[in-house]
């Protein structure tokens, strides 16, 4: 049985800039190349759900523009359902732009347009159908975040929070959430500590785990990996060593991934070892969506790092 996922959140055009690197301040440089090529942290994790084996719906806001019509025609293709993505005749559709330097490091602008008029009542509606888990991220309006997840606890689905972008966020107000995923810059935001080695990591974990009793906080380390935390505390899971390209999608990608594995094998950490193989399989190519792999792809990549 494939498992049923609810994405509630963004959906953005990218705009994509491949640079040498990024100008200062005041100064104006040559690009080398750019693109536009479907995003959106909702989107994003949407689609990496459906690659991986889940049976998808998307519950958004675009524009009445051809940005939208591109996107949701994406979604489609790959076979998700997108009966709960409204159009806004009032808003532009969503759009990123990223520049991204030639060792992979991304910058990320984001014009929110239609994403900030998804509300309760789109939620309400998209909750009637049943899901064995859903995933937002903090691309809608917070106040919806948190109706979704009083709505979630309402009807005993687990919610996952990937906590991007980067904002200081009411943790009290999403208690007793599944999981709440935050990368080192939304840590950071959240509790104010800087996560530069473990002991910063556990700590900041714990903070989060204190003031919003999630069943699980798994941060997003990057390079150095993943630190999942529970009430049995703290444990890390590498990375697989790879040479990044483009670091765009790779949170959402993990973020999916994690929630599909831990739905099949009932073990975080388990998850979470997935999850950092599809991360990295992800940052090796260029783009949100294109870059996002497929379940045959990560099952392989998955089981050759983990033979090595
Ligand atoms: O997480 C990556 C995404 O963030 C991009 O696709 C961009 O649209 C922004 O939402």
């Amino acid at each position: 049985m494939q498992p049923r996922i609810l994405v509630v959140g963004s959906l953005n055009m990218d705009l994509r800039l491949s640079l040498e690197r990024m100008p200062a301040p005041g100064e104006t440089c040559f690009g080398r190349s750019y693109a536009y090529i479907p995003g959106g942290k909702g989107a994003n994790q949407a689609v990496a759900a459906a690659r991986l084996g889940g049976q998808v719906a998307f519950c958004g806001r675009r524009g009445e523009d051809s940005n939208g019509e591109i996107l949701e025609e994406g979604l489609r293709r790959e076979g998700i359902d997108t009966a709960c993505l409204k159009r806004d005749a009032a808003s532009q559709t969503g759009l990123a732009v990223i520049p991204v330097e030639k060792n992979g490091q991304n910058r990320i602008v984001v014009l929110s347009g239609a994403n900030m008029q998804v509300n309760r009542e789109d939620v309400e509606a998209a909750l009637r159908q049943p899901y064995d888990a859903v995933i937002t991220q903090l691309e809608i309006p917070l106040e919806t975040v948190f109706a979704l997840h009083e709505m979630t606890q309402e009807r005993g689905i687990p919610l996952c929070i990937d906590a991007g972008p980067a904002m200081p966020l009411e943790l009290e107000r999403l208690a007793g959430a599944f999981l709440i995923s935050p990368n080192e810059t939304e840590t950071a935001a959240i509790t104010g500590i800087q996560v530069t080695d473990d002991a910063s990591a556990l700590e900041a974990a714990g903070r989060i785990r204190a003031r919003s009793h999630a069943a699980y906080v798994v941060l997003k380390l990057g390079a150095r990996g993943t630190l999942v935390y529970s009430r049995e505390g703290g444990r890390f899971y590498d990375a697989y060593p790879v040479r990044p390209v483009d670091t765009t999608a790779a949170g959402d990608a993990f973020t999916a991934a994690l929630i599909l594995r831990y739905l099949a094998c009932g073990h975080m950490g388990e998850a979470a070892a997935y999850a950092n193989a599809v991360g990295a399989l992800t940052v090796m190519k260029e783009g949100a969506q294109p870059s996002l792999p497929a379940a045959a792809e990560a099952e392989a990549f998955y089981a050759a790092r983990r033979e090595a």
